[in-house]
């Protein structure tokens, strides 16, 4: 591939857009192979994922306007499909997915954070929707994601005017769940990542699914798809072997983490 690179870290899975001469924007090539990436994914081996990006400056400096800038409408429209498609892969991939934000983080770079489970950042991240400055507007689900991860007010105030924010304000709002110097930034996504790969891994992917199928649902229809879809894990070796051992070890209930559990 000549824009992804994937290594596999024991159980955790790390993709870096690697474009840095274009601050890893994203053009169809890229997006093309960030989707074959992720088809390529070893789900019986890898437990989370990372995304990043290359370099120190920039995770994704946003959808490529130099090949924005000549298309059509049916072409613009094709475009936004196309990226939506594979932010909607990542946002429904059966693993969690952590954002590892290691400089900017805009148009589709802040799409694609959104697209993730989880974002953490560097100091030096810049986050925003310039969009509308491009005479355009966020395309790869910027418009839906951001208004329900801050909030629509939120939103649509950076939205509108087209301001970029620093890391301090993603972690005020809540966009990112914490900021750590860029020399750090890796090793904490990897801890984060490695703590979630030591869980039994049907029940995290389980949870996923409750989480993201039950936001979009009324209380009581989130509620069944809790029932049926995490219900489900009862059927599973983890949950006999993960509360066995919890029995086994009651007197000390901290020594279920140690529990082995077996992939999905
Ligand atoms: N698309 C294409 N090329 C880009 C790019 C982008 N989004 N962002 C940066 N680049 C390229 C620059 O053109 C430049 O290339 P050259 O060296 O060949 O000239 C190279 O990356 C380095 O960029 P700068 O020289 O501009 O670096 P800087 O440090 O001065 O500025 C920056 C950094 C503030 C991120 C600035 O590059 C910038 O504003 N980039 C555009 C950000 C943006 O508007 N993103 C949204 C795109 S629209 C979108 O994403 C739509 C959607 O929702 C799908």
């Amino acid at each position: 591939m000549a824009f992804i690179k994937y290594e596999v870290n024991e159980n955790v899975g790390v993709i870096t857009i690697d474009r840095p001469k274009a601050l890893n924007a994203l053009n169809t090539d890229v997006l093309a192979e960030l989707s074959a990436v992720l088809d390529g994914v070893d789900l019986d081996t890898v437990r989370a994922l990372i995304i990043t990006g290359s370099g120190d400056k920039s995770f994704v400096a946003g959808a490529d306007i130099a090949e924005m800038s000549t298309k059509t409408l049916e072409e613009g429209v094709a475009f936004y499909r196309a990226g939506n498609a594979v932010m909607r892969k990542v946002e429904t991939f059966p693993l969690p997915v952590i954002a590892a934000v290691n400089g900017f983080a805009l148009g589709g770079g802040n799409e694609l954070a959104m697209s993730c489970d989880i974002r953490i950042c560097s100091e030096n991240a810049v986050f925003g929707q310039p969009e509308v400055g491009l005479g355009i507007t966020p395309g790869f689900g910027g418009t839906q994601r951001l208004a329900r991860i801050v909030s629509p007010g939120i939103a649509k105030q950076f939205i509108y005017t087209a301001t970029n924010f620093k890391a301090d304000k993603a972690l005020a709002i809540g966009l990112v769940n914490a900021v750590y110097p860029q020399e750090q930034l890796m090793d904490e996504a990897m801890k984060l990542a490695k703590k979630i790969a030591a869980q039994a891994p049907i029940a995290v992917r389980a949870c996923k699914k409750c989480i993201n199928d039950g936001l979009d649902k009324a209380m009581d229809d989130a509620i069944e798809v809790e029932c049926v879809v995490g219900g489900a894990c009862f059927g599973s070796e983890d949950q006999k072997e993960g509360m066995a051992n919890f029995l086994r070890k009651k007197d000390d209930p901290l020594k279920v983490k140690q529990v082995a559990f077996k992939n999905a």
